[in-house]
């Protein structure tokens, strides 16, 4: 397992089409250096969990891969394209990048409908009809439907977090990003979020999944990987990691997660 970028692994699911690449990233806030020489391929249709101590650099790597951060050194691709720094060119990749944060990140003064059909219809210039089905597609995707013109303050946490599922969703991304998606909401919540993403998982969806759920690490990932400090320590299948963890600090950061 460990060295993630050289030997090809089993586990890819389409080995000849990485869609998000990271060669020789690094990454500096100030003098502290937060992303030291991170190769990652994740391809298409992969689902890659991403583990590790708080500080390691889990959500810094996944900001950079639509530039929310910029990087000091290395090269990002999306699909084969390297993201550009800025411009109409950046928007149009970042379109390609869902992401899903930990707090909810709902625009509170528009409706649930409104909050989904806006960037189909700022970015993607869709009619607002068109924009309106496509959306109430996705909410009923997600299981929130119902609560299409509402505002976000009226629904439960699991239910905003399922609806921002909805509205990365709704731009087609050829990835989707999650940092934490569950970890600020009640405990009875958890579940209906996991499994919305269990769902995307199981259609194919290419994504990239910041968690501490370790139960849905092991159910949901194809691959495994493994950060402290802000370098990528193993990479492996989720038996591999679980299982078999080779670095003492994978080792460490198990014995503490799964005993709580
Ligand atoms: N905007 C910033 N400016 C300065 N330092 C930052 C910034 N963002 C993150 N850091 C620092 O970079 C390091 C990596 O942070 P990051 O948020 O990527 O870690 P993480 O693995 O996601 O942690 P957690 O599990 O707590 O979310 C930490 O030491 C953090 O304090
Ligand atoms: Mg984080």
């Amino acid at each position: 397992m460990i060295s993630p970028s050289s030997s090809p692994d089993s586990t890819v699911k389409d080995p000849g089409h990485p869609l998000v690449e990271l060669s020789h990233v690094e990454k500096h806030f100030g003098s502290l250096h937060v992303l030291k020489d991170i190769n990652l391929s994740v391809n298409k249709g992969e689902v890659l969990v991403v583990v590790g101590p708080s500080g390691s650099g889990k959500s810094t790597m996944c900001r950079t891969v639509n530039r929310l951060e910029g990087i000091d050194s290395g090269v990002i691709r999306i699909d084969g394209k390297e993201l550009p720094q800025e411009g109409k060119e950046l928007a149009m990749l970042r379109a390609e990048v869902g992401m899903v944060f930990q707090s909810f990140n709902l625009f509170a003064n528009k409706t649930i409908l409104e909050n989904v059909t806006l960037a189909p219809m700022r970015v993607r210039h869709m009619s607002k009809a068109d924009a309106e089905d496509l959306a109430m597609d996705m909410l009923s995707r997600v299981g929130v439907d119902s609560q299409a013109s509402k505002m976000p303050s009226q629904l439960s946490g699991g239910q905003q977090q399922r609806v921002a599922i909805a509205r990365a969703l709704a731009m087609k991304p050829k990835v989707m990003l999650f940092d934490e998606p569950t970890s600020a909401l009640d405990p009875e919540m958890v579940n209906e979020v996991l499994d919305v993403m269990v769902g995307l998982a199981k259609e194919g969806m290419t994504m990239i999944c910041v968690t501490h759920e370790m139960g849905f690490a092991r159910k949901a990932a194809d691959r495994i990987v493994f950060m402290a400090d802000g370098r990528i320590l193993e990479s492996g299948t989720p038996e591999e990691f679980f299982d078999h963890a080779q670095t003492k600090r994978a080792k460490d950061f198990l014995s503490k997660i799964l005993t709580r």
